[in-house]
């Protein structure tokens, strides 16, 4: 009995601990031997001993590289000239060089390596690969900008072994060359800020033959040169050792953002290791990452090698152009204040270092200098963001799997009943037969069109999974013309390459060959792809590509594409190269009727937000990946590349109430808003959930469905001129030092609203950060703050989200709730007004078709809104086209419903109307009421149906005070 006793406590406890285990699944995480690290992938190892030689030798390392100066020339606007790469057996090797000086700021370096792109290399192994190194990134990447500055010159006072090229407005920018060791200085206003090679690490492993030496092993150095081993699997390198690497450093610059896609904070962190730093650089290689952990610069899905360095009131950025793997590692250092001279003080430098495993070197340098400059050069070299369908920026419901035609058609019946607004409802690979894109379950599906109607009865539309691998069966169309057109990846032998995915045994498409284009459009068509009607779009997933058994779960990078480049030399294009052949699919679906296509891929490289929108791959149902997914989502966009959002409840796991009902509050801020769960999850359509959650999910969805003019609009801009949907602090701010850092607060285009998802447990304040002085209003109920450089203590009960609106802005919205964005097209808008000090407020309003491209012909209306002197104005900031008088015309009775004014002059409370002009014609007067102030609340006016177009030009003048 004694002894039992404890006995009985400890099992007690022990099942308790197992109870508890079941109930809260904890976040689980990535097989971390199933990646590299930079210790485990040669050229990473070999490039940070090549850093770590450098710096040990200190002012005694000297740059093996020189600009022969006999070889340079400058011509409209080029400097060329030859490199020289001096061996350890000094061999001189020659490095074609080209730096272009752009019309729009940037300047783009080039360096090859003469001996291959001459072809004079000898292949290992028999291979056919190519011999150059992989110079077609660019050919899939860019979009234009290309154009070399008239205006670039050399500067004549130049001081012997430099080279010295003025450029960008108004000659404010300067190249600094130095011959040798080669070095750049990039210098704008006098100033540099950005060096390349100024800690000499640039190296560019040139071709060598293999020499066999019997009975040795190889040095340390060379045990990854000719093969390497990881997993099981053994990469023949045919070329040999071709890394390139280089050292960009930003002199004063202590913040750098973007290289995404990893799981963690926006402000990239120090990775040579110390206290808070990473051991391991930050790594681009799309992989399929099961289970990804955080705070982590391991890679994950997509890739865009595009960094932007930020100081108080500059901003400067470098896009490395780059497909294969790529490593940054990143050091500040700070230069310490002269202890003699006053007041200097220390300086920040953050030293980054590149490698990539194949190509050629080829990058970008951007001078900003503010963050909205860097965004749109860099959208005028990669294309700017695609304008979506209007029903894409709306709620997206999807889940792995929607197990029948009449489970979607009930879930779409659900909604309704529960007046909860959506769009999009979405089919995971299950709809398909067997795995077999492009065919439906006979069983599960047998009324796909029927399942069509329904929703497009309430303008909603169906996104399907379709996937590059091609399960390999006899009697599958896709596999037959697959095999028969010879369109798959092959592998280094030239068979088809053959890996495990989804549906067992698969081939690959290889869009990079352009036989796949026609024969993918054929596929899409509504007569091949049977059962498909116009409101079907796509889903292009595990386009990494992810191979199950493959290394790393992807491809062997021996794989060969077409035109015989390597898999190494591409691989983080393809998922990019997926996306244009579904593009140009969707396009030719509609011949004679088009519509913008809808694409969300997983993968993606620079260039892909031409075309579609992506998410951050399977998070978990955490506190935790709640809380990553909002510096993701803001790194992305300042990467230029913002159409995206996470899983909203996470896809692994199932969130408990609270944490699903935080994620919908702070996931209709992502700009690609969809939930989604794993086919193990249990359902958790908002309208499954207990009260009083499900409503406050409503409520959160219905903001978005609100706010829908004021996030199209965003979405117009961010077409035009790359500025991120959603944006971050510094990017609002970029004087304001203490914000530089926060990425878990975010503004939503220009309209001054400023949210705050709550991330955390049982909370029920916000902490916002106020950079500037204007007041900010509470969204819902006009609490006012105030105090520049402070955090502000907001209430966020479960029931209340944190949003704050800043003076100075108008916002426009739609208030009649309906079933979709579709059914809202015609209603009444709404403008919020809230004043700034001087008593003004500005703001825009972009609206199109929603559908078609015939924007792009003058068929949009776009406004902007003023209030100045008493009065708000409506002004037309279009250019008109052949088609915007038919469109204004679809539009006459779409009105101004009417308009809030938080915080107006007290003295409008004695006045009762406003007088109202349209196309300079005096209409009449609309009543003004007037709201007292109460608590610390603001007092607001509203002024109801004034009965001006949205499309006209007008004009409210208000009580003069
Ligand atoms: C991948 C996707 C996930 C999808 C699943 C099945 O894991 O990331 O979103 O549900 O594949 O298609």
């Amino acid at each position: 009995m004694v002894r039992s006793r404890p006995a009985s406590r400890w099992t007690l406890l022990l099942s308790l601990l197992v109870l508890i285990g079941c109930i809260v699944v904890p976040g689980r995480t990535v097989k971390h031997e199933n990646f590299k690290t930079c210790a485990q992938s040669g050229f990473c190892r070999r490039n940070r001993a090549y850093a770590d030689n450098a710096s040990e030798k200190g002012d005694s390392w000297a740059s093996p590289y020189e600009l022969d100066p006999a070889t340079v020339h400058f011509k409209d606007g080029q400097l060329t000239g030859i490199l020289i790469k001096t061996t350890a057996a000094n061999e001189k090797l020659r490095l074609p060089l080209t730096v272009s000086f752009l019309e729009s700021g940037a300047a783009r370096l080039i360096v090859d390596e003469e001996k291959r792109l001459k072809g004079e290399i000898e292949l290992r192994h028999d291979s056919k690969v190519n011999k150059k190194r992989y110079d077609d990134t660019g050919k899939w990447v860019l979009n234009g900008g290309l154009e070399v500055s008239k205006s670039a010159t050399l500067n004549a006072e130049t001081e012997t072994g430099f080279t010295k090229v003025l450029y960008g407005p108004g000659d404010a920018y300067q190249a600094v060359i130095r011959h040798s060791p080669f070095h750049v200085d990039f210098q704008r206003d006098g100033q540099t800020h950005v060096q390349l090679n100024d800690r000499g690490l640039l190296n560019m492993e040139h071709w060598r033959p293999k020499v066999e030496k019997e009975g040795e092993d190889p040095p340390e150095e060379e045990d990854t040169w000719w093969e390497e081993t990881f997993g099981g699997n053994t990469d023949s390198k045919p070329r040999g050792p071709e890394s390139i690497a280089l050292d960009v450093t930003f002199p004063g610059y202590n913040h750098v953002f973007g290289i995404p896609e990893h799981a963690d904070s926006m402000s990239l962190k120090q990775t040579r290791g110390g206290e808070g730093n990473h051991e391991n650089p930050y790594r681009m290689y799309n992989s399929d990452v099961f289970e990804y952990e955080l705070s982590s610069p391991m890679t994950l899905y997509g890739s865009i090698p595009f960094m932007q360095a930020h100081r108080k009131n500059s901003t400067v950025g470098v896009f490395w152009l780059n497909a294969a793997e790529t490593w940054v590692d990143i050091v500040k250092s700070t230069t310490s204040a002269n202890p003699l001279s006053l007041g200097t003080k220390s300086k920040t430098n953050t030293q980054t270092h590149w490698f990539s495993e194949a190509g050629r070197l080829d990058l970008f340098i951007l001078l900003g200098p503010s963050p909205k400059e860097i965004s749109k050069t860099y959208g005028e070299l990669t294309g700017y963001t695609q304008l979506p369908q209007h029903f894409a920026i709306a709620y997206h419901q999807c889940r792995w799997n929607y197990v029948t035609d009449e489970d979607v058609k009930e879930v779409d019946a659900k909604f309704d009943k529960y007046q909860i607004p959506y769009d999009v409802i979405w089919l995971d690979l299950e709809y398909t037969d067997d795995r077999k894109y492009f065919t439906w379950d006979p069983m599960t599906f047998p009324n796909p069109k029927g399942m069509e109607e329904q929703l497009d009865d309430h303008e909603r539309k169906l996104v399907v999974l379709i996937d590059p691998h091609i399960k390999n069966s006899d009697n599958y169309f896709v596999s037959q013309e697959l095999n028969s057109k010879g369109l798959a990846i092959k592998n280094k032998d030239g068979d088809a390459y053959d890996g495990w995915c989804w549906p067992g045994s698969s081939h690959w498409v290889d869009c990079f060959n352009p036989a796949v284009y026609p024969w993918w459009s054929s596929l899409h068509k509504y007569d091949r792809f049977k059962g498909s009607l116009p409101n079907v779009f796509i889903w292009n997933d595990m386009s990494e590509p992810s191979v199950f058994n493959g290394p790393e779960t992807t491809m062997p990078k021996d794989n060969v594409h077409y035109g015989d480049w390597e898999h190494r030399d591409v691989h983080n294009l393809n998922g990019l190269t997926l996306i244009n052949a579904t593009y140009q699919a969707l396009l030719e679906r509609n011949k004679g009727d088009m519509r913008r296509p809808f694409i969300l891929t997983r993968s993606y490289f620079a260039g892909a937000q031409r075309g579609s929108a992506t998410w951050t791959g399977d998070n978990q149902a955490t506190w935790e990946h709640l809380g990553v997914s909002l510096p993701m989502v803001l790194n992305n966009g300042i990467a230029g590349f913002p159409f995206i959002g996470a899983d909203v409840g996470g896809f692994f796991h199932n969130p408990e109430k609270d944490l699903l009902t935080r994620w919908y509050q702070a996931g209709i801020w992502y700009p690609f808003f969809r939930a989604h769960a794993h086919i193990d999850t249990r359902r958790r359509e908002p309208y499954l959930i207990p009260e009083p959650h499900r409503s406050i999910i409503s409520q959160a969805i219905r903001l978005r469905y609100q706010l829908l003019p004021a996030w199209y609009t965003a979405f117009h801009e961010a077409s035009v001129n790359g500025t991120p949907i959603v944006q971050p602090q510094y990017y609002v701010h970029p004087e304001d030092e203490a914000g530089f850092a926060i990425d878990d607060q975010l503004y939503l285009g220009n309209t001054g609203i400023l949210a705050k998802p709550v991330v955390h447990e049982d909370v029920d304040v916000a902490h916002i950060y106020l950079a500037d002085d204007e007041k900010y209003y509470d969204y819902f109920d006009y609490t006012v703050y105030q105090g520049a450089g402070k955090t502000h203590t907001v209430p966020a009960p479960i029931e209340k989200m944190p949003v704050l609106i800043q003076g100075g802005h108008i916002i426009p919205r739609r208030d009649r709730p309906r079933r979709s964005s579709g059914l809202m097209r015609w209603d009444p808008y709404t403008l919020v007004i809230t004043l700034n000090k001087n008593g003004e407020a500005e703001g825009s309003l972009y609206v199109d078709d929603g559908e078609t491209f015939d924007y792009e012909r003058g068929a949009y209306i776009h406004r902007r809104f003023q209030f100045r002197d008493g009065a708000l104005s409506s002004e037309d900031i279009g250019t008109k086209g052949p088609k915007t008088a038919e469109y204004l015309k679809t539009m006459k009775d779409v009105k101004l419903g009417r308009v809030v004014i938080i915080d107006p002059p007290a003295a409008w409370a004695t006045q009762s109307t406003v007088d109202v002009s349209a196309d300079g014609q005096t209409v009449g007067t609309a009543p003004l009421e007037f709201h007292d102030q109460q608590g610390g609340k603001a007092s607001y006016a509203v002024v109801k149906n004034p009965g001006v177009g949205i499309g006209m030009a007008w004009h409210l003048g208000f009580p003069k005070i």
